[in-house]
């Protein structure tokens, strides 16, 4: 297993790490594949302007990825987590514990990260409980009418 950090030439390889994900685990993210499959390579490139994307990969294959995202506002030493997908075949293995580091070395002055994840996602609460995120207390109903609610986790070194 070996880890590669992204460059914006990548954008292809995210787009498709990123639609495989919406169809693996469609109840896990916000996004939908429907939607996402319309992002074009404008916007996928800027998203890499503000943006650290890892994966994880076996051989050619990958198997998981995260990115870390610089939010608008929000202090330097801060970074919010988004598209965490790692392949079933290969979960619990450690992948999303080795790509966060990797995400973290990569930018050592970062102190502090933060995730949203669906209340719904009792997987997912307990890996980021494992990796040692907690609750910050706050929580949204998400804007699309469907009455599902986030709930927003920190960790901090
Ligand atoms: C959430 C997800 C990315 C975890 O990836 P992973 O590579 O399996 O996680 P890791 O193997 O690095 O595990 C990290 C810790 O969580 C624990 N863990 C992993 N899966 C778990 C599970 N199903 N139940 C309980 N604990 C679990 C591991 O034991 C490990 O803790 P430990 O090192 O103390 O033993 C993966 O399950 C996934 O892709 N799920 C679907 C998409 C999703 O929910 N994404 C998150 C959106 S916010």
């Amino acid at each position: 297993m070996e880890l590669a950090m992204l460059g914006a030439d990548d954008w292809p390889i995210a787009r498709e790490v990123r639609l495989r994900a919406l169809k693996d685990s469609p109840t896990a993210y916000i996004a939908d594949y429907e939607e996402e499959v319309t992002v074009g390579e404008d916007r996928w490139r800027e998203r890499f302007t503000r943006m650290h994307w890892v994966v994880a990969r076996d051989t050619a294959w990958i198997v998981g990825m995260a990115s870390s995202v610089r939010v608008a506002g929000r202090p330097p030493y801060e970074r919010h987590i988004e598209s965490v997908w790692v392949d079933p075949r290969y979960r619990r293995n450690g992948v999303l514990r080795f790509i966060l580091a990797q995400l973290a070395a990569a930018e050592p002055a970062v102190t502090e990260w933060r995730v949203w994840v669906l209340d719904t996602n009792t997987v997912a609460r307990q890996v980021y409980d494992r990796l040692g995120f907690s609750p910050t207390g706050e929580r949204q109903l998400l804007a699309d009418g469907s009455g599902r609610r986030e709930i927003r986790l920190r960790f901090g070194r």
